[in-house]
């Protein structure tokens, strides 16, 4: 069953969504809390262990009630069912989108071209799991005998952004070996990476989806090489494993077939850290954690696929932030956690919501007259909050947030936690209520300010509030909650594709530079500059020029 063409401007819902944001576009949210008690009581989801509050949001019952209507106009319950069934809904390559599947439970049934894909997939979990057994427990052991203290996941994008922000947040969880990652083709970068490291005790984990890219594959070259001077040619099957689809190349690299893990094509890349691709999750934290991360995204999967849309966390914040982006011009969104751990969540999720929405062509092959993907930043507080928080306060910009944090830290620093805490909550509350006229001349009177000088600084001091923030507070990091987390962001990518009519799980516009990359690459080695643009040529000709 293919998903419905549907211009949401051509919706019902969209033109009353339009009339009603004329109504809406200057509402006071203080007003609205001040209307009603029970306001958060309405506009709040709790489930398992996160609650939801929405109710920071410039919204009402018929706000929500119509960008519902939306979702149900644009056939996200139908979109839904095709996305578990594994329908080819990314149509331009042809593929199903079956990450669910690598969450699922073993007895289920899913089918990808007729065939049921799950017993692949345990095979595929069974062979993860025992190779992180013997690497961690030491049975598998380096070339000249010791046992590994250090793994390399070397990969890019999808095969390196997910794993790396997963080891990072899950670092309370992690065992005795270090886990690092190489991405970047950027010499400098690889080199520091390998410093200190000792090639006797050290695994590199090659991951690539399509073994085809060039970074990852110098990379794993110069890794190959740098091991050399140590190993023999024999030596780097105890020490090289490799996770793709194209068994093939990984071949002619020369990886041992044993150290060969599958990954499918109804994978993406953005989605995959559920397959083999965590590999270096599961080394680093235990094949046991590794599962609970894939038990607690499968729950949000449940979540997900079953409650209705006004009481579905992914639906209703991909909702949310529809009617920012696409009603009040909202062009960014910041994602704010409360722990240092998940520092790279939101460079994580730029991959999985940029590449995946940012799209300006319909399910219909012509061009969007309406915005799409949203621009997504962040970085954890209380840092932020000495970084950027003063445009989010007092900017001209409108930019939604999304808090997150935790009701328990992961230490037991009482002490710690709570100042951490205190400023998850006043944040959201200073963006909700701002600061009046009237409480900064209070402010000035006790400071005995007056006079010019009050008045001077008074319209520096007052701050407008108003600005939407969602609070995420889940009950601690583990990795459940860290699984059930991220399938909440990549379902509520799938609903604003859904609801924008755009093919979200394809990514043609990076393949573009990829392939103008080689072609440079060849000109900079022959030395021969090709036609350009004047600008690029001129470019060229300089670095040839100038480069020793
Ligand atoms: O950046 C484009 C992209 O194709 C991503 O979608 C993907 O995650 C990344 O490159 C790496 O690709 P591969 O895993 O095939 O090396």
């Amino acid at each position: 069953m293919a998903m419905e063409n549907i211009n949401p401007t051509g919706t019902a819902a969209w033109k009353e969504l339009q009339k009603h944001y004329a109504d809406m576009q200057n509402a006071s949210m203080q007003e609205m809390f001040a209307a009603d008690n029970n306001r958060s009581e309405k506009f709040h989801i709790q489930w398992n262990n996160f609650l939801v509050d929405y109710s920071k949001n410039i919204v009402n019952e018929r706000t929500l009630d119509l960008l519902v209507k939306l979702a149900g106009e644009s056939g996200l319950a139908a979109a839904i069912d095709s996305y578990f069934a594994g329908d080819a809904i990314n149509r331009t390559e042809n593929r199903a989108v079956l990450h669910t599947a690598l969450r699922t439970p073993q007895t289920a049934d899913v089918k990808v071209d007729g065939e049921n894909v799950m017993p692949e997939v345990f095979s595929v979990k069974s062979k993860i799991q025992e190779f992180c057994n013997d690497i961690i427990n030491g049975t598998r052991k380096g070339y000249t005998g010791k046992t590994f203290t250090d793994v390399v996941n070397i990969g890019i994008g999808g095969s390196d952004l997910g794993p790396a922000m997963v080891v990072e947040a899950l670092a309370y969880y992690r065992n005795h070996l270090n886990v690092r990652f190489i991405s970047n083709v950027d010499g400098d970068h690889v080199m520091e990476s390998l410093k200190g490291l000792n090639p006797e005790t050290t695994l590199f984990v090659i991951v690539s989806k399509t073994f085809t890219t060039q970074e990852t594959l110098s990379n794993a070259q110069t890794v190959r090489e740098w091991f050399l001077k140590s190993g023999s040619q024999q030596d780097v099957a105890k020490h090289f494993v490799a996770v793709s689809t194209n068994i093939g190349k990984v071949t002619e690299f020369g990886i041992d077939k044993n150290n060969i893990f599958p990954m499918w094509d109804w994978v993406g890349g953005r989605f995959s850290l559920w397959s083999a691709v965590g590999l270096s999750i599961s080394l680093s934290v235990g094949f046991d954690n590794f599962d609970k991360l894939l038990k607690g995204a499968h729950d949000m999967d449940e979540h997900f696929r079953t409650a209705q849309h006004d009481k579905n966390i992914p639906v209703v914040l991909a909702l949310l932030s529809i009617w920012y982006n696409n009603f009040f011009g909202a062009e960014s969104e910041a994602l704010i956690p409360y722990t240092q751990y998940l520092q790279k969540l939101a460079p994580y999720l730029q991959q999985g919501i940029m590449e995946s929405n940012g799209k300006s062509v319909d399910r219909n092959g012509n061009t969007v007259d309406y915005q799409t993907g949203t621009i997504i930043w962040g970085e954890p507080g209380t840092n932020s909050q000495h970084a950027f928080f003063q445009l989010i306060h007092q900017g001209t910009k409108l930019i939604p947030t999304d808090f997150i944090g935790f009701v328990a830290p992961l230490h037991g620093n009482k002490d710690h936690h709570d100042k951490l805490m205190s400023n998850f909550f006043a944040q959201t509350e200073a963006l909700l209520n701002g600061k009046t006229e009237a409480q900064v001349e209070a402010e000035f009177a006790k400071q005995g300010i007056d006079g010019d000088k009050a008045a001077f600084l008074l319209p520096f001091k007052v701050f407008t509030g108003n600005k939407p923030t969602n609070t995420l507070l889940i009950d601690k990091l583990t990795p459940e909650a860290l699984g059930s987390l991220i399938a909440l962001y990549e379902h509520k990518i799938f609903v604003q594709g859904v609801i924008w009519n755009i093919f979200s799980y394809d990514q043609w516009g990076v393949e573009l530079g990829k392939q103008l990359a080689n072609s440079i690459l060849d000109e900079i080695n022959s030395g021969d500059v090709k036609q350009h643009d004047n600008s690029t040529e001129f470019l060229l000709k300089y670095f040839l020029k100038n480069r020793k």
